[in-house]
C-alpha cells in the first residue's frame, strides 16, 4: 500500500513522463503554478469537456451553450461584486517573509489533535507553519487580474480577466432568452478559461492562476428554485459517480452553513473529493437567488425581467448554478484511476507499476496497434490497421519499438483500454489479439472487426 504523498509524487512524474501535464515555461526553469497540458493531457481534458457538453447541452432540451469573452465590460465586475469583495485573506511571516492564506492556516490549526473548538481562534494564535515566526495582521487581496484595453494605460481603460465564466451567462441572458425563444426553466452553459491571482496556489493543477470551468446558470421561477437545486444535485452526482466513475467513498456532498456561504446564496453544496493532499472542493452548487440579475439590471439600466406568458406578469428569474472545474476534474480523474502496485524487477527488487484505469471514453488514446515484429510484413499490416482505426475518428497509437511487455506497460500508463497485437497468425487467418487493460485477458478477433469492437465498447 503506497502512501498518499508517494501516490501524488508518482502521478506528477507520470504526468510529465507520459505527456499529460508539464511544468510551464520549463526551459526557463518553470513559472510557479502554471502548467502545460501535453498531447495526452489535452485529449483527456477535451474528452471530459466533450462528455460534459454532450450530456448537459446536447442531451437536454432546457440548456443551450454560449461562448463569451474573457475580457468583458469592466462594469460587469462592479455589478457582480467581484471588484469589491473577491479577495483572499492573506498574512505574511515577519521572519521568513512567506505569504499564506489566513483561512487555510486557521483551518489547519483547528484540525490539530486536541484543539479545543470552544476557544475562539485568532490569527495571532497561529505561528508561521514554515519557520514558526510571527504573522502579520490579515490583509485582503483582490484576486482579479487587471489589464488595460487600448493604447493608454490609464484608469479609463482598465479592464479585467474574468475570474469565472458565469458572468457571461448573466450578461447574455436577455439575448439568449429572446433569440432562442426559451421559457423558464432553462439554463445557459459555458466552458472556458478563468483567471484568479491566487497567491498561494499549489498541489499541482488543483489551484492555478489560469484554469477552466464548465458552468451552467439555470434560470427558474422563484418558487421553482428548490426543486431545480435538488435536480442539479442529482445530475452532478450522476456525472461524478457514473460518468467519471469516481468511487462515492472518495466524495463528500457538503452542505454549507448559512454563516459560511455567500450572503445572497439560499443554499450551497460543495462536492469535495479525497485528494492525496486532503479532502477539498471539486465542484459547487449554489442557489444564487435573483442576486446576479438584479445587480446587472441595476448597473446596466436594462429591464432583465421575463414576461411569464401564463400569468402575463414580469418576473426576475432566480438562478441555480452548478459549477464544475474542468482542470480540477482532470486532477481528480487522474488521482482516482491511477492504480499503483509493486512489480518485480529482473534485479530481484520491486518497482511501482502504474495503470491508469480511465473510463474508456475519457482515455486519451482508445487503441494501440503493436506488431510483434517489424519484419515479415507485420509492420505493414499493423500500420494499415492503425490507419483504419484513425479513419473511424478514434485516437490510435502505432508502436513497433521495444519489447511487447514494455509497449503494454506504456499503454497502461496512459490508460489505453485496448491493445491489438499483430503476429504471425494474423498473416494466416486475418485475426489479431486484443489485450484488455483491466481484465488483462487476451482474445483473438478478426482484423475487420477491430473498429466495430472499439466502437461498441465506447458506446
Ligand atoms: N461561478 C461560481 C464559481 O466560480 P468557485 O467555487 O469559485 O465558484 C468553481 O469556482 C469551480 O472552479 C471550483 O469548484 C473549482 O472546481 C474550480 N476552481 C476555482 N478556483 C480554481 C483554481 N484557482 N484553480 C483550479 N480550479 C479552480
Amino acid at each position: 500500500m503506497i502512501s498518499p504523498e508517494k501516490k501524488m509524487d508518482l502521478l506528477v512524474s507520470l504526468c510529465k513522463r507520459r505527456g499529460f501535464v508539464y511544468p510551464d515555461s520549463d526551459i526557463y526553469g518553470g513559472f510557479a503554478n502554471a502548467f502545460d497540458y501535453g498531447p495526452n493531457g489535452i485529449e483527456l481534458k477535451n474528452n471530459i469537456r466533450d462528455a460534459w457538453w454532450k450530456r448537459f447541452v446536447h442531451g437536454r432540451e432546457d440548456v443551450v451553450g454560449i461562448d463569451t469573452p474573457i475580457i468583458q465590460h469592466p462594469k460587469v465586475w462592479e455589478a457582480s461584486g467581484h471588484l469589491a469583495t473577491f479577495s483572499d485573506p492573506l498574512v505574511d511571516c515577519k521572519k521568513c517573509k512567506r505569504r499564506f492564506r489566513a483561512d487555510h492556516l486557521l483551518e489547519a490549526k483547528q484540525a490539530e489533535p486536541g484543539y479545543n473548538k470552544e476557544v475562539p481562534l485568532h490569527i495571532k494564535d497561529v505561528d508561521c507553519p514554515e519557520c514558526g515566526g510571527e504573522l502579520t495582521d490579515i490583509k485582503n487581496f483582490n484576486l482579479m487580474f487587471k489589464t488595460f484595453v487600448g493604447v493608454t494605460e490609464d484608469s479609463a481603460n482598465v479592464a479585467y480577466l474574468r475570474p469565472e465564466t458565469a458572468a457571461g451567462m448573466f450578461t447574455a441572458w436577455k439575448n439568449v432568452r429572446d433569440t432562442m425563444r426559451k421559457k423558464l426553466p432553462f439554463g445557459i452553459a459555458q466552458v472556458g478559461k478563468a483567471f484568479r491571482n491566487e497567491i498561494t496556489p499549489g498541489n499541482f493543477i488543483f489551484r492555478t492562476r489560469e484554469f477552466e470551468q464548465m458552468e451552467i446558470e439555470y434560470f427558474v421561477k422563484p418558487d421553482d428554485s428548490e426543486r431545480a437545486f435538488d435536480m442539479w444535485l442529482n445530475e452532478m452526482k450522476i456525472w461524478v459517480e457514473d460518468v467519471l466513475k469516481i468511487n462515492p467513498k472518495n466524495l463528500v456532498y457538503k452542505e454549507i452553513s448559512e454563516s459560511d456561504r455567500a450572503f445572497y446564496s439560499k443554499r450551497t453544496v460543495d462536492i469535495e473529493y479525497q485528494y492525496p493532499f486532503g479532502q477539498k472542493e471539486l465542484y459547487g452548487l449554489a442557489n444564487r437567488t435573483d442576486y446576479d440579475l438584479s445587480r446587472h439590471q441595476e448597473f446596466s439600466g436594462e429591464d432583465l425581467r421575463w414576461l411569464d406568458p401564463e400569468t402575463n406578469t414580469k418576473i426576475l428569474p432566480h438562478v441555480v448554478e452548478p459549477t464544475w472545474g474542468l482542470s480540477r476534474t482532470v486532477l481528480a480523474v487522474l488521482v482516482e484511476h491511477l492504480d499503483v502496485d509493486e512489480a518485480d524487477t529482473s534485479e530481484g527488487e520491486t518497482e511501482p507499476r502504474m495503470v491508469l484505469r480511465l473510463p474508456p471514453r475519457l482515455s486519451p488514446v482508445k487503441a494501440a496497434v503493436l506488431p510483434l515484429q517489424k519484419k515479415d510484413g507485420l509492420a505493414d499490416i499493423g500500420r494499415e490497421l492503425a490507419s483504419k482505426i484513425r479513419a473511424a475518428g478514434l485516437v490510435v497509437e502505432y508502436d513497433e519499438s521495444g519489447s511487447i511487455g514494455k509497449r503494454y506497460r506504456r499503454q497502461d500508463e496512459i490508460g489505453t483500454p485496448w491493445c491489438f497485437t499483430v503476429d504471425y497468425d494474423t498473416k494466416e487467418n486475418n485475426t489479431v489479439t486484443v489485450r484488455d487493460r483491466d481484465a488483462m485477458t487476451q482474445e483473438r478477433i478478426k482484423i475487420d472487426e477491430v473498429v466495430a469492437f472499439i466502437q461498441s465498447r465506447l458506446n
